[in-house]
């Protein structure tokens, strides 16, 4: 009779699953400030993820690269360290080259082009480009259209002429400054501010959000409007992790990811009008505007890095993106 009391308790544990399972941790890592499309969109995640699976899992977030700075989530990740993170699409060189089409100048005329082409069948298939590498994409997240800052103006191409840029760990960034007579260095997001405040180096180039939340504004009195390129991000995460969660799980956080970016993609449009115009209010940073001349000057100068890059990235690629602009 002891015997099928026990057996009958351990029969209703096992169909119940283990009690008080240890909740899923999920470090979710980036490097911007909380108040910017990306920092709002990994606390609406971690908002969404609790609220669907309580006790199930648990989001942290660390922002401002307080877990790993940007040339490290992705190795980090590799490793199990952390399980989500939005590296800027121009931090995925290493992993694939065809991600190297979004950093070309001139390419998109704007956000909603760099929309356009994300979703299209091209910019969906590089969501899963990176798969035999360990890495899958879950969605694109917008921040924005970039703009040069300088310690002197930058009105015509000229200007970048022997100054020295930061810029991401892109090739087609550093070739971008060169092909102007500049010199790029790459380095970390976290360093950009201590580098122009003791003018190690000249510029460099972000949106509106990036310059106003980390607050390069305040030490580079001059940013033209030059809406060169874009800086968007890709959700990533491990495909060890994502694929070893329970199916009922991984599909809430799908959901709960799919809505996070969405709301995320609001937020980009929004915080780029506000930001630049507190720039513009403090006083701190003149905006330069381009007159059509001069814009065409830049597009003239800047347009053969396309060349340069075109067997890596593949020229339908560029083909395809460019249709972007006209759909
Ligand atoms: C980011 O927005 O995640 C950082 C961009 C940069 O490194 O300039």
């Amino acid at each position: 009779m002891r015997n099928w009391a026990l057996i009958a308790t351990l029969l209703a544990a096992f169909i119940a699953g283990p009690a008080n399972a240890d909740p899923i941790v999920i470090k979710f890592s980036h490097v911007v400030a909380e108040n910017t499309p990306k920092g709002k969109m990994a606390n609406r995640f971690k908002q969404l993820a609790e609220e669907r699976l309580p006790g199930k899992v648990v989001v942290e977030v660390y922002p401002n690269s307080q877990l790993f700075g940007d040339n490290k989530v992705l190795e980090a990740m590799l490793l199990g360290d952390v399980q989500i993170g939005a590296p800027s699409l121009s931090k995925f060189s290493r992993y694939t080259p065809a991600l190297d089409v979004f950093d070309l100048p001139f390419l998109f005329k704007d956000l909603a082009a760099v929309d356009r082409f994300q979703k299209s069948p091209e910019g969906q298939a590089m969501l899963d480009s990176m798969r035999d590498k360990g890495l899958i994409g879950l969605g694109y997240l917008h921040n924005g259209m970039k703009q040069m800052s300088a310690y002197s103006p930058l009105r015509v191409p000229a200007d970048v002429k022997g100054k020295k840029f930061r810029v991401q760990t892109s090739d087609v960034l550093v070739a971008q400054f060169e092909i102007l007579g500049g010199t790029a260095v790459k380095k970390p997001f976290s360093e950009v501010f201590t580098l122009l405040q003791t003018k190690a180096i000249d510029g460099t180039e972000n949106p509106w959000s990036n310059t106003f939340s980390k607050k390069f504004f305040e030490v580079q009195p001059y940013i033209t409007e030059t809406d060169h390129g874009v800086l968007d991000y890709m959700v990533v995460t491990s495909a060890e992790f994502w694929l070893g969660l329970p199916d009922d799980i991984r599909a809430e956080l799908s959901k709960a990811m799919d809505e996070a970016v969405a709301y995320g993609n609001e937020v980009a449009l929004e915080q780029a009008v506000q930001d630049r115009q507190a720039i513009i209010d403090s006083g701190r940073s003149e905006v330069i505007a381009l007159t059509p001349e001069e814009r065409a000057q830049w597009v003239d100068a800047m347009r053969p890095v396309w060349a340069q890059f075109e067997a890596a990235i593949g020229k339908d690629m560029i083909e395809k993106a460019l249709a972007a602009n006209n759909e």
